[in-house]
């Protein structure tokens, strides 16, 4: 039996006191995340357990337990606020997957502060947006990743404090700090901060179609978002091993590859080293992964890999698989379940939302190709494109929309309170975050569009706008453009998502060049090269199209979209506001 059980009973019987009751949490407890995920667990009389299990390239190991964890998390926790990081203050945490990003985590919500992860492949611009907009007092990073942040440090005068917790103690500059906090005596004890449930936790950036990106800011009080739903759609259970294939520099390393089983005192492990199918074949075989949460990219990549490859690694610990960030395709689902023996149950949801939303349930029949159905709890809907009522229709398509007020969802998108409105439907102008979230009856709306069929199943259809999924990663648009044109030959840019057989899109670029350049296969290497280093290997055109000019409206502004429809063989649409085309 699965730990949902029926999920008709669950959604009829529903209360997010059940996430309270599941963690054995009383009314009056510390509601902190850090201490949740390790003090608590402890205090459980599972301190011995193994929390972390690490294993990184080459053949280096590790394995932590959650007294390891309560420990180093305090350690972090001791030293910022030696440092003086104050409650509320945004402490980025910018370094690959090795076990102090996750006590650093914990350590930084510890004490108080806002954690601020950001993926360690982006580059110098990527990074520099994002401490700019945050206001981050600190970062905490590696000898290997540091270069990029004193690059941008100067132009960044909130930046206070440069901590390097992995490397070469001798290559710190004076004005950085380094600490290893598995060096240090253990901090056994550490006063965490009293915060509630409306005190922000998370800090994630995350990309739009226009303008830079928006932090969308967490609470503790996701906790029970994140706890329940590790509990009901992966199905966590005390002896479990779970793998959560996703990097914390995004949400879903953080929602359920940090919060949502460490709450439940679930054993993780973290493989940080590049994607081969037979490492990661491997890893499940040597760990006895029982649990697997991952991507679509991922699971098409394997899958290309083959089947025989399978047969060489022993994968029967595994029980249950799930899958999140961009479409599942039903080969995907129908290949894993003649291989593995198990399908991949499809979840969808944001970061803004900050846990998940439509999902297919263990017990539940599986409609390859479709999101499933909306988390007990949560009321889910579609609403018309045009008239944002929701739509009554099964097998039509809107906009995906939820009712506000969940545990999880985000607060605000940071210094952005006009942005945060309007993605909400029926929202007053003058209309108060914390009145958006517990309005009666507004829609949050997604961003994407779905239809739902007469058995309430849900089935993604696309985005409503002009972001790029890349291997489930969301990039923008404009930053890639702002980049663009930074380049010396560029004069005007646009960046679309051109279909991939694996990663579903990946990014091409539109642009023109300035006078006294000539296209050449040598200035394409530089442009991506270009975009690579100072964003990310995502952000990087794996094509670049010369053009005379680009289509524009009579005001002067690029139709990206147009560019797009061309890449996907769609109808162009209305070009009569088109100036020149
Ligand atoms: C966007 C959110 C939260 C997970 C990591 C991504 C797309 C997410 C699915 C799915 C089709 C999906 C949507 C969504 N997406 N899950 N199961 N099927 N599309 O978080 O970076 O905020 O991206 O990813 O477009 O809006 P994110």
């Amino acid at each position: 039996m699965s730990n949902i059980g029926s999920y008709e009973k669950r959604v009829e019987d529903f209360s997010w006191d059940t996430a309270r009751e599941i963690l054995n949490w009383k009314e009056g407890e510390l509601l902190n995340i850090g201490a949740i995920c390790s003090d608590r667990i402890c205090r459980m009389g599972r301190g011995d357990k193994p929390a972390l299990i690490w294993e990184g390239f080459g053949d280096r190991r590790s394995v932590y337990t959650f007294e390891d964890l309560r420990a180093y998390s305090n350690g972090f926790a001791r030293f910022l606020k030696d440092l003086g990081i104050q409650p509320g203050d945004r402490v980025c945490i910018f370094m690959d997957k090795i076990p102090s990003l996750y006590f650093s985590f914990l350590g930084i919500l510890k004490m108080g502060a806002i954690a601020q992860p950001l993926f360690s492949a982006f580059g110098d611009e990527s990074l520099e947006v994002r401490l700019a907009s945050a206001g981050t007092k600190a970062i905490l990073t590696t000898s290997k990743h540091v270069k990029k942040v004193r690059k941008v440090r100067e132009r960044l005068p909130e930046l206070k404090t440069v901590v390097v917790v992995e490397g070469n103690p001798d290559r710190v500059r004076e004005d950085e700090v380094f600490f290893d906090v598995e060096a240090g005596p253990r901090v056994d004890t550490f006063e965490v901060y009293p915060s509630g449930p409306e005190t922000p936790s998370v800090l994630h950036y995350t990309s739009g179609t226009t303008g830079q990106p928006k932090g969308a800011l967490h609470v503790h009080n996701s906790v029970w978002g994140q706890a329940l739903t590790a509990s009901w759609v992966l199905d966590l259970r005390d002896d479990d091993v779970y793998w959560c294939t996703a990097d914390p520099g995004w949400v879903t390393g953080t929602s359920y590859g940090i919060i949502g089983p460490w709450s439940l005192g679930i054993t993780q492990c973290v493989l940080d080293s590049g994607f081969t199918t037979s490492r990661w074949y491997r890893f499940i075989q040597d760990n006895r992964v029982t649990v697997w949460y991952s991507a679509p990219t991922a699971i098409r990549a394997l899958m290309k890999d083959g089947d025989e490859v399978v047969r060489n690694y022993d994968l029967s610990s595994l029980r249950h698989l799930a899958s999140v960030g961009e479409p599942l395709n039903p080969e995907a689902v129908i290949w894993s379940g003649e291989v593995f023996g198990l399908k991949f149950h499809d979840t969808f949801w944001q970061t803004e939302t900050g846990a998940m939303m439509i999902c297919n349930y263990p017990g539940m029949e599986i409609k390859p190709g479709s999101m499933g159905k909306p988390f007990p709890g949560i009321e889910a809907t579609v609403l018309d494109l045009a008239t944002h009522e929701p739509l009554q229709d099964p097998g039509k398509v809107g906009l995906i929309a939820f009712r506000p007020g969940w545990p999880s969802m985000f607060r605000e998108y940071w210094k952005k309170p006009d942005v945060y409105r309007s993605k909400f439907v029926g929202a007053p102008d003058d209309a108060m975050p914390e009145e958006l979230r517990t309005g009666g009856d507004l829609w949050y709306v997604s961003g994407d569009r779905a239809s739902i069929d007469a058995d309430g199943y849900f089935w993604f259809v696309g985005r409503d706008d002009d972001v790029i999924n890349t291997g489930g990663h969301l990039v923008g648009p404009f930053e890639i453009e702002s980049a663009l044109v930074e380049h010396e030959a560029i004069a005007e840019a646009a960046a679309v998502g051109k279909p991939d057989e694996v990663n579903m899109e990946v990014v091409k670029a539109f642009v023109t060049l300035k006078p006294g350049y000539e296209p050449s296969d040598e200035l394409e290497l530089d442009i991506m090269n270009f975009i690579r280093k100072r964003l990310s290997p995502l952000a990087m055109p794996q094509e670049i199209e010369y053009r005379d000019r680009l289509p524009k409206t009579r005001s002067g502004k690029i139709v990206r979209r147009y560019l797009k429809a061309l890449e996907w063989g769609e109808e162009v649409g209305d070009l009569s506001t088109l100036s020149d085309e």
